[in-house]
């Protein structure tokens, strides 16, 4: 079977798996998608029922035709290495710091420039898309040789990019070395990145490409939405609202039918200074921007440069025309980029809200419909959210650019999400005028709303959730899956259905079913999926994982095209679950009964302290690409030094062999981030 990456109106038959009742045993949906109509209507569901068989061996072969899951589950690893089933092959395709235009790997981290890294691959490798190529150059939904990997950077490794970490006043812990912040900024962003098979079939980064290049928190773009020259964005850098500069902790993503690749800004709030001691205005405090704040970096301290001045948000002008104090309204949305086309400005969509964005994933897009991005806030108590744009998708505009984002996306309704302890919700509209929403309360406008997004959901009582990273969609049935990757502040008295745990410290993840399969319907059922657990935990392992599935936080999760449903981690290394097992990705396919526990099979674990993150394949379903995340973040920086004479103290030295990432070795160097591609040995599809 092709896996057409884009057409979600592919009628994609999923295996059956054996079934057994969720936790709660949510209510089915009155509302059947179409697929399982054609299938035969409910027959497998209510025939395998409720209080089925609990887990088997098998995850495939229910009475279901399409794919099953062929996957060895691989036992729990702590080695410094990637760990794949046996017939799997692993290789590093591009790492930190590698040259985005050229060869990788030809300066040690140390040693790079702060200038050099804004044109070198970033640090922190999280979410992103592979576009295919045609030969000409233009995007071929059908390509598997050739492409551009739109990929977020989202944070930084500081201990290891610096010769002996990084150099700050011993009193004042003032930024001194100016060059190191702007390597540290350069390392942040998004990278698109042109890469293409050799004649050994292997992908490559193609050296001189016209196409590869990097979006930093330094490159202008365009405000776009109600938001866009209002007063919250009014900067000395663009005094009219009008432009902000750079994006920030890109962390998951979402793309779109015409082409454009969607980043979304994550936990931006922790970077400003604030010198200020009068109590912000809740368009910063619901973020956790607080008075008298030192930025985790303290870019605001490196010297009077405009590039470290505007990290402080403290009122030193005449008006917000006259510096910074409005410059985190800049951060906390959804960006647009044309992967391909250098010439326009990245576009920040507010019409998405603002918050601390995970992503932004598509509905299934059918011409003539509706669609919707889902999106998570990740913190602990917030929100899931929707977009959904007033037009209806026309395929005419499939390849627009930035104009088809002007068309979709600068109008449409934002809405939050209510779980009711029935296995129902509904989508509550933020809308200026409507139900809370009104002057009187704090939002005078629709530009009001959308800055202080979190307080709007707060005001129409949404359901606070336990932490929602990303979100991914069934291509067949429409499902929305969300991982809510833990919360351990919740009290007992605090549990609701939808995060029924106290002190959740393994998370799980939602399933969810929009009325009538129609993403821009009001009303949705849903039920949990699974939950996280060290299986050696028997009062958290409800859903009954064993050694060979266990796991916890779950964090990416991405359906690929052909069924199967992918899980990434990203615990903690010295918990309960991570004390058994570094980060790892797990498969399943969704039991096309709503309510039947998946049968689920770890396919990979990451090195020493990496978070797993990041996955996208090529429409041939033969090439992975998968990301590891900070391996060895937890290594103390008075334990690196300039010569990495110290280097067996880092906690991982990981990749030590580029074109072999399964391989362990001696530690001789610093270890980086890094995009992986997976393929299975024999050259077939991979997981089936
Ligand atoms: Fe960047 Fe919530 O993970
Ligand atoms: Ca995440
Ligand atoms: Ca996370
Ligand atoms: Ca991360």
């Amino acid at each position: 079977m092709s896996l057409d990456k884009h057409d979600d109106t592919e009628n994609v038959d999923h295996g059956d798996v054996l079934n057994s009742p969720n936790y709660f045993g949510n209510v089915l949906s009155a509302t059947m998608n179409r697929r399982e109509v054609m299938r035969g209507g409910l027959s497998a569901a209510v025939t395998a029922g409720f209080g089925g068989s609990l887990l088997s061996a098998c995850a495939s072969d229910g009475p279901g035709s399409g794919p099953t899951v062929n996957v060895k589950s691989i036992a729990r690893s702590k080695d410094d290495r990637v760990v794949i089933p046996s017939d799997y092959s692993a290789y590093v395709l591009f790492a930190t710091g590698d040259l985005l235009n050229g060869a990788g790997g030809d300066k040690t981290l140390q040693t790079i420039t702060g200038d050099e890294m804004a044109s070198r691959a970033g640090d922190h490798h999280d979410g992103m898309y592979f576009y295919g190529l045609n030969a000409a150059g233009a995007l071929d939904r059908s390509a598997n040789d050739r492409g551009v990997i739109a990929i977020n950077f989202e944070n930084i490794n500081q201990q290891f990019l610096h010769a002996a970490g990084p150099t700050a006043d011993a009193t004042t812990k003032a930024r001194t070395v100016a060059d190191e912040v702007v390597k540290e900024i350069n390392a942040h962003g998004v990278g698109l990145v042109e890469v293409k098979k050799n004649a050994s079939g292997k992908f490559e980064v193609v050296s001189g490409s016209t196409i590869s290049r990097r979006v930093t928190p330094e490159t202008p773009m365009r405000l776009a939405g109600p938001v866009a020259g209002s007063q919250w964005v009014k900067t000395k850098f663009s005094t009219d609202g009008s432009q902000s500069r750079g994006t920030l902790n890109n962390c998951a993503y979402g793309y779109t039918p015409w082409g454009t690749y969607l980043t979304c800004e994550e936990n931006w709030a922790g970077y400003f200074d604030n010198a200020s001691t009068a109590t912000p205005g809740i368009e910063y405090s619901r973020y956790g921007i607080a008075k008298s704040q030192g930025g985790s970096y303290r870019w605001a301290t490196a010297g009077a440069d405009d590039r470290f001045a505007r990290w402080q948000l403290n009122t030193v002008g005449a008006d917000a025309s006259a510096d910074y104090r409005n410059e985190a309204n800049t951060f906390g949305w959804v960006v647009e980029i044309d992967p391909v086309s250098g010439v326009a400005a990245p576009v920040k969509r507010t019409t998405f809200g603002r918050m601390a964005h995970e992503c932004a994933y598509p509905s299934i897009i059918t011409a003539g419909k509706k669609f919707a991005f889902y999106q998570g806030d990740d913190a602990r108590f917030e929100y899931v959210y929707k977009f959904v744009p007033n037009k209806v998708w026309d395929a005419a505009d499939a390849g627009g650019g930035y104009s088809a984002g002007d068309k979709y996306l600068n109008d449409g309704v934002l809405y939050v999400a209510k779980y009711n302890a029935d296995g129902s919700g509904s989508w509550i509209p933020l809308v200026a005028g409507t139900g809370a929403l009104t002057a009187a309360n704090g939002f005078a406008d629709q530009a009001e709303v959308l800055v202080k997004t979190r307080a709007a959901a707060d005001a129409v009582g949404a359901t606070k959730m336990d932490r929602p990273e990303w979100c991914s969609v069934d291509h067949g049935s429409g499902d929305v899956f969300i991982t809510l990757t833990n919360n351990t502040s919740r009290t007992a008295a605090q549990v609701d259905a939808a995060n029924p745990r106290a002190s959740n410290a393994a998370g799980h993840i939602l399933r969810m079913r929009e009325a009538g399969s129609d993403p821009a319907a009001t009303t949705f059922s849903w039920t949990i999926f699974v939950f996280g657990s060290a299986a050696t935990n028997a009062s958290s392992n409800l859903s009954e994982l064993t050694a060979e599935n266990d796991f916890a936080s779950p964090d990416g999760i991405y359906n690929d095209a052909r069924g199967l449903l992918w899980i990434q981690t990203d615990n903690g290394h010295t918990n309960e679950m991570g004390l058994l097992c570094n980060n790892q990705m797990l498969v399943t396919i969704p039991p096309s009964d709503f309510n039947t526990r998946p049968v689920i099979r770890r396919f990979l674990v990451g090195p020493a302290q990496c978070e797993i993150t990041g996955i996208d394949m090529t429409p041939d379903g033969k090439t992975m690409f998968v990301n590891i995340q900070h391996p060895g973040e937890e290594t103390a920086v008075a334990d690196v030094n300039g010569t990495d004479g110290n280097v067996s103290k880092y906690a991982s030295a990981w990749p030590y062999d580029r074109a072999d990432a399964t391989k362990a070795g001696t530690k001789a160097g610093r270890p980086r981030s890094a995009t992986l591609v997976i393929s299975k040995k024999d050259g077939g599809q991979i997981g089936v």
